[in-house]
Parts: structure tokens; C-alpha cells; sequence
């Protein structure tokens, strides 16, 4: 299979998780870029330790790249891969408003149907794995957030052929950091609860205040009402605006 963009694209029908394939090939000295897509996964994986439910019918990709920049910037993959699944969905689903929660989470109507997990797997060069799971046909039960999918009779490959497009932009864009301004902008275009009340879990203690913006690095800068600055680097933050959306949505 290969899209139209050029990238090369690995099928399996069934794979433990797309993303440890991409750290086996990195470990052989493969250095992309290209895609590794699964009709299935038997372990998939998710942010903060969670599995990723993979049944047939929906998407589960990794793309692998190499980079020249520091380790420093590479946090900022991030970004750039929930803009492009954003970008992706506004093209195919313009009617669906899909909006982005920090990090790159990317929701309908406070629904995720989308989890994004870059990893760093080789070094010497710098070795990207983005591993993608979009729900098109489905959306799994039993999560402990609300869950949605594209719906809409959308075939998995239209929508990875979509994603590579926009992801290879959104990169060029990014340029390896030096055009990181330009993602955050877009990114903060599309964020939801920016400049609204946060409550980030930090080990026993609850912080309370404003999301105020996305520090270079990818923290949320949480700013609290004595006007002192938190970056919150990783973990559970609820937003004001997502506990409306969701209430509103119930
Ligand atoms: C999240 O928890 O939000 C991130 C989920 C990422 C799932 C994708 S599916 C393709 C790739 N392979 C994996 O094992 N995980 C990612």
C-alpha cells in the first residue's frame, strides 16, 4: 500500500501495537519515514499507562521518523500530531467542530474519538514514533471518559491517506521546532479551555486556577489567583469547559 503523499505504508492485519513494531524497527536501524497500520492490535497502548482498545474497524497507526533535533524539542510532536488529526477531521467531517484537550487528545461534543502517543524509540539519529488511534467505525465500551467515533460510513484508509497529508504539512510547519510559534498559535486556535478554570491532580493536592497558555516545552501553564505560574508538565487536568460541554451533552 502506499498513499499519495509518498510515504510508505506497512500493513498488518494484526500486531500487538503499532508503536512497539516502530521501537523493534528503529532497534534494527530503520529510520522512516513511514507508516505502520493495523487492522487489529492485541496490546495496544494508550497515554498514562492505559491500553487501547483495537478492534477491527478502526485506526491504529504509527508514523516513524527521524529527526535532527534535540530531545529538548520533541515533546512538541505532540502538538503537531493533534493538529494534524484535527486537520484531518475538519477536511473529511467538517460538521463535527472537533476541538483539542492538552495535551493532544482531539474530541466532538467533549467526546474523545481520538488518542495520540509519540514516543521517542531509537537515537543516533533521533527516531519518532506517533502512534494514532482514531475510532471511525466504532467507539470502545467501558472507558472512563465519553467516547465517540467518526461514524459516518468513512473508510480507514481515506482517512490515514488525510492524516499523512496533513501530519507531513503539519511537520514541515513544525520544522524541527523552529516554527514551534506557528504550531502553538493554531494549536491555541483550537484548544479547549484556554483562558478558562483548570484543576490539575498533583499527587495528594488539587491546583486550582486559569489555563493561561502552552509553554514551549508543552506544559500547560496553569496560572493561580495570586497570579503565580504552574507548569504542569503530565497528568489528569479537568477543564471547566469540558465539564460544561459534557453536562450539556448528558
Ligand atoms: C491515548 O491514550 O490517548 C493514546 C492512544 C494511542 C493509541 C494508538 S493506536 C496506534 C498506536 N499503537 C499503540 O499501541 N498505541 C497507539
Amino acid at each position: 500500500m502506499k498513499l499519495k503523499t509518498g510515504h510508505p505504508v506497512r500493513h498488518f492485519d494484526r500486531i500487538d501495537s503499532t508503536n512497539l513494531e516502530a521501537r523493534r524497527l528503529a532497534e534494527t536501524g530503520e529510520r522512516g519515514p513511514l507508516w505502520l497500520l493495523a487492522d487489529e492490535q492485541t496490546g495496544g497502548r494508550g497515554r498514562l499507562g492505559r491500553n487501547w482498545v483495537s478492534e477491527p474497524g478502526n485506526l491504529y497507526a504509527t508514523f516513524l521518523f527521524s529527526v535532527s533535533a534535540g530531545l529538548d524539542v520533541v515533546a512538541q510532536v505532540s502538538f503537531v500530531a493533534a493538529l494534524a488529526v484535527h486537520d484531518t477531521v475538519t477536511a473529511l467531517c467538517p460538521h463535527l467542530a472537533p476541538r483539542i484537550k492538552w495535551p493532544n487528545d482531539v474530541l466532538i461534543g467533549g467526546a474523545k474519538f481520538c488518542g495520540v502517543l509519540p514516543e521517542v524509540v531509537g537515537s543516533a539519529p533521533t527516531r519518532i514514533a506517533i502512534g494514532c488511534g482514531i475510532n471511525v467505525a466504532h467507539a470502545p465500551k467501558g472507558t472512563p471518559y465519553p467516547v465517540t467515533a467518526l461514524g459516518a460510513g468513512l473508510a480507514v484508509e481515506s482517512v490515514l491517506q488525510e492524516l499523512d497529508s496533513n501530519l507531513s504539512n503539519r511537520l514541515k510547519l513544525w520544522d524541527e521546532g523552529r516554527g514551534f510559534s506557528l504550531i502553538r498559535k493554531d494549536w491555541a486556535a483550537r484548544a479547549l479551555g484556554l483562558g478558562g478554570h483548570v484543576t490539575a491532580t498533583l499527587g495528594p493536592k488539587d491546583l486550582h486556577g486559569t489555563f493561561t497558555g502552552l509553554a514551549a516545552d508543552g506544559a500547560l501553564i496553569l496560572t493561580g489567583p495570586d497570579g503565580q505560574a504552574t507548569h504542569i508538565h503530565s497528568g489528569e487536568v479537568r477543564f471547566a469547559e469540558l465539564e460544561a460541554l459534557r453536562q450539556k451533552a448528558q
